[in-house]
C-alpha cells in the first residue's frame, strides 16, 4: 500500500509540473484530491489495516497529503499572480522597485562648492561642533566681554574643564576651524571648512538652531583683497551662472579687517528686483574680509610676513535660494515629502 501511495505521489508531482492554468489545476484536484479521487481511495483502505500498520501508514499518508496540498496552494498562488505557467519566470517584467534614499539638498550644494574649491587647490577640513569658548570667540578676536559676542546667541555647555571653568560651547560658526587649520598646517594655506553650527535662536521660517556654514581661508605672502574678490566672483558664477555679479559693502566682524558682506545678483530677477531679493536686485549670502593680524597670531602665523582672506557662507541660505525653499526648518524636519523632491 505504501508503494502504491509513493507511485501515486510521483504521478501527481509530475502532473503538477505540467499545470499551466487554473483549469489544469482544477482537473488535477478533481482527479486526485476529490472525495472520489485516487488519493482518497488509498485513505479509505487505511481502516482495514492492522492496528500497527494503521498507525505507521496513517502517519506517512498524512505527511504525503500535506506536502501535496501545500504544493497545490503554491501553484495556485503563482497562477493567480499572473504567470501563465507555475514554474515560469518572465525576465522581461520590470523588477521590484528597491526604495532608494537621496542626498540631502544641503549636502548636494556643499559637495558642489567643495568640488569647485578642490579644483583650485583648497583642502576640505572639518572641526569639532562642541568647541571651546577660546576657539569660538577669544582666538577670533572677540574680547571676553565685548558686545560682539552677542551677535551670536550661544548654547553654553555646562561641563567644567580641568581648571573648573565651564568653557565649552556648541560652535556658533565655522570660523574657529580657521584657527585650528592655521595651527595645524601653518602658512601658506588654502582651505574650506564646511560644517554644522548652532545658535540659541527662537526658530521661524528664516532661523534655525542648527544650520550649516561653509568657511574659507587663504593665507600666503601678498594675499590681497583682490584675491578675495576674484575667488568670490568665481563662486557666484558657478552657483548662479556667468552673468552673476558680486557686491561688497563694509561690515564689522571682529576677526577680519577690513570686513565686508557679500551679495550676488539675484538669480531670479537678474538684478531687476523681486520678492526674493526684497526688490534690491541683490542677495546677501556671505561675510568676508582680510584676516585680522591678531587672528593670524592666534593661529601661530606671523602677520608681518603673511596676509590672508577669509569668508563664511550661510549654506542653508544658498540652498533655500537655489531651490526656492521658503522655510529653513524643513532641512532638519526629516520629512520625506520634502526630502524626496531632491
Ligand atoms: N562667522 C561669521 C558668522 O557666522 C561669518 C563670517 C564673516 C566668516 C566674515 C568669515 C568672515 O570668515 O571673514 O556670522
Amino acid at each position: 500500500m505504501k508503494e502504491k501511495l509513493i507511485k501515486l505521489k510521483e504521478e501527481i508531482v509530475s502532473k503538477m509540473s505540467e499545470i499551466k492554468d487554473l483549469g489544469g489545476l482544477r482537473d488535477l484536484e478533481e482527479r486526485y484530491f476529490s472525495r472520489k479521487g485516487e488519493l482518497n481511495e488509498i485513505f479509505k483502505g487505511i481502516k482495514d489495516l492492522s492496528d500497527d500498520l494503521k498507525k505507521d501508514f496513517g502517519q506517512f499518508a498524512n505527511v504525503v497529503k500535506q506536502d501535496l496540498s501545500s504544493s497545490l496552494s503554491d501553484i495556485r498562488s503563482r497562477i493567480e499572480k499572473g504567470s501563465s505557467s507555475a514554474n515560469f519566470v518572465d525576465p522581461t517584467l520590470p523588477a521590484k522597485k528597491i526604495a532608494k534614499g537621496s542626498i540631502h539638498p544641503v549636502t548636494q550644494v556643499k559637495q558642489e562648492i567643495e568640488d569647485l574649491f578642490y579644483s583650485m587647490g583648497f583642502m576640505v577640513l572639518d572641526g569639532p561642533e562642541l568647541e571651546s569658548d577660546y576657539y569660538n570667540f577669544t582666538a577670533l578676536n572677540f574680547a571676553p566681554h565685548h558686545p560682539a559676542r552677542e551677535m551670536q546667541d550661544t548654547f553654553f555647555v555646562d561641563i567644567k574643564n580641568d581648571e573648573g571653568q565651564a568653557d565649552l560651547v556648541m560652535r556658533t560658526h565655522t570660523s574657529p576651524v580657521q584657527i585650528r587649520a592655521m595651527k595645524k598646517y601653518g602658512a601658506p594655506l588654502k582651505a574650506i571648512m564646511p560644517g554644522r553650527c548652532y545658535r540659541n535662536e527662537a526658530t521661524d521660517a528664516r532661523h534655525e538652531h542648527t544650520f550649516y556654514q561653509l568657511e574659507g581661508l587663504m593665507i600666503g605672502e601678498d594675499i590681497s583683497f583682490a584675491h578675495l574678490k576674484g575667488v568670490l566672483e568665481m563662486v557666484g558664477k558657478k552657483l548662479y551662472g556667468p552673468n552673476t555679479k558680486l557686491r561688497m559693502r563694509p561690515k564689522y566682524y571682529p576677526f577680519v579687517e577690513p570686513g565686508s558682506n557679500g551679495e550676488y545678483t539675484c538669480f531670479l530677477c537678474q538684478g531687476k528686483g523681486c520678492r526674493v531679493c526684497k526688490y534690491t536686485g541683490w542677495l546677501e549670502i556671505l561675510g568676508c574680509g582680510m584676516v585680522h593680524p591678531d587672528v593670524l597670531r592666534s593661529g601661530g602665523i606671523d602677520p608681518e610676513k603673511y596676509s590672508g582672506f577669509a569668508f563664511g557662507f550661510g549654506l542653508d541660505r544658498l540652498v533655500m535660494l537655489k531651490y526656492n525653499i521658503d522655510d529653513t526648518r524643513l532641512f532638519n524636519s526629516g520629512d520625506l515629502r520634502f526630502l524626496k523632491q531632491f
